[in-house]
């Protein structure tokens, strides 16, 4: 009985304990946080020849990291190393189709022999098809999963082991807003990104479960960027003050000081953070009612016309 009492003070003390730390990295402007030396830490980018991933890539290299690109384009990759290594960097790129497992494989061991350990990995590639479901072809489902949460098993299962061995590294899953919540025209993503946000639950659990506290994860669901992504697609956002379509550059320094400062879970814009949670409390027809008041569940454009 008394180990109980004990266990459940241990409990108390530590939901206080990290409650303060995540709460300090929410208010305390980045200039006062503690961040981690990048310089020379290897990186690993996936989808890193456009969008978020070109630009934190940029961001890293300006830390004096190491990066590792990994696209499906090659050339967009190989540009940007020579972008880097013409800025006096040191990058790597390859092209990897992350809807093969065997592919993920075969790169990642070719890394882990000809650059080392990885310290981050930071699985960002993704696709939408922007199809209504009755619209939505089995391929479309195999790519969406395929790159969108399949790849994040194969990765990380490169990966984090050497990270265990040495209880360091860093694991970032770039999932979405569409992750915690649904909307029409967009099944196959909102799905893919749900099952990305529950791989990256248990991700955290499993290295919990390992005692190796030296390891480090974050979650990433940011609302509409303005990217190639969502901006062929026409997304809208009804009250713009409130969820604009975000900044490229506003979110991926979001990223960036998030990584940077071991921040755990990263939403943008940071409304989201009481709007999850508070409707999630309520009836499954209000939530739903709430989210078609402010547009977010019928945000692409067909849904307007
Ligand atoms: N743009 C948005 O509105 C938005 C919102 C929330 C989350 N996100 C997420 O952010 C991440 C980055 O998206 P983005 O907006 O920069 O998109 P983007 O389309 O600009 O970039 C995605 C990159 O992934 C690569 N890619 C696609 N399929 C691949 C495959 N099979 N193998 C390897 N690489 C592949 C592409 O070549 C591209 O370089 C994605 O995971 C996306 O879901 C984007």
């Amino acid at each position: 009985m008394l180990d109980l009492i004990l266990e459940i003070l241990c409990l108390f003390f530590n939901v206080i304990q990290w409650s303060l730390i995540s709460l300090s990295k929410y208010i305390l402007p980045y200039s006062m946080l503690p961040k981690k030396d990048l310089h020379k830490q290897k990186v690993l980018i996936t989808g890193a020849g456009s969008g978020l991933g070109k630009l934190l890539t940029r961001k890293f290299a300006d830390r004096g990291a190491v990066l590792i690109l990994w696209d499906v384009n090659l050339k967009s990759v190989d540009e940007l190393k020579d972008e880097i290594r013409g800025n006096g960097g040191e990058a790597h790129s390859y092209e990897v189709n992350l809807c093969d497992p065997r592919r993920i494989a075969e790169v990642g061991q070719q890394v882990l022999r000809d650059i080392g350990k990885v310290d981050i990995l930071i699985n960002n590639a993704g696709v939408a098809t922007a199809k209504m479901i009755m619209d939505t072809t089995e391929r479309d489902i195999d790519v969406s999963f395929g790159v969108n949460v399949k790849s994040h098993f194969f990765t990380v299962q490169q990966f984090l082991p050497p990270m265990l061995e040495e209880n360091h590294g860093h694991i970032v899953t770039i999932a979405s807003a569409a992750g915690k919540m649904g909307s029409a025209g967009l099944a196959d993503y909102t799905s893919s990104k749900h099952a990305a946000v529950g791989f990256h639950d248990s991700l955290v659990a499993e290295v919990m479960a390992s005692g190796k506290d030296g390891i480090k994860t974050t979650l990433v669901c940011p609302y509409y960027v303005h990217t190639s992504m969502f901006d062929a697609t026409g997304a809208t956002t009804r009250f713009p003050s409130i969820f604009p379509i975000l900044d490229t550059d506003y979110v991926v320094q979001k990223i960036f000081e998030a990584i940077e400062t071991e921040q755990e879970y990263l939403v943008t814009p940071s409304g989201l953070y009481f709007v999850f949670p508070g409707v999630q409390i309520l009836p499954y027809k209000a939530q739903k009612a709430i989210g078609e008041f402010f547009g977010l569940i019928q945000s692409l454009d067909r849904f307007h016309k």
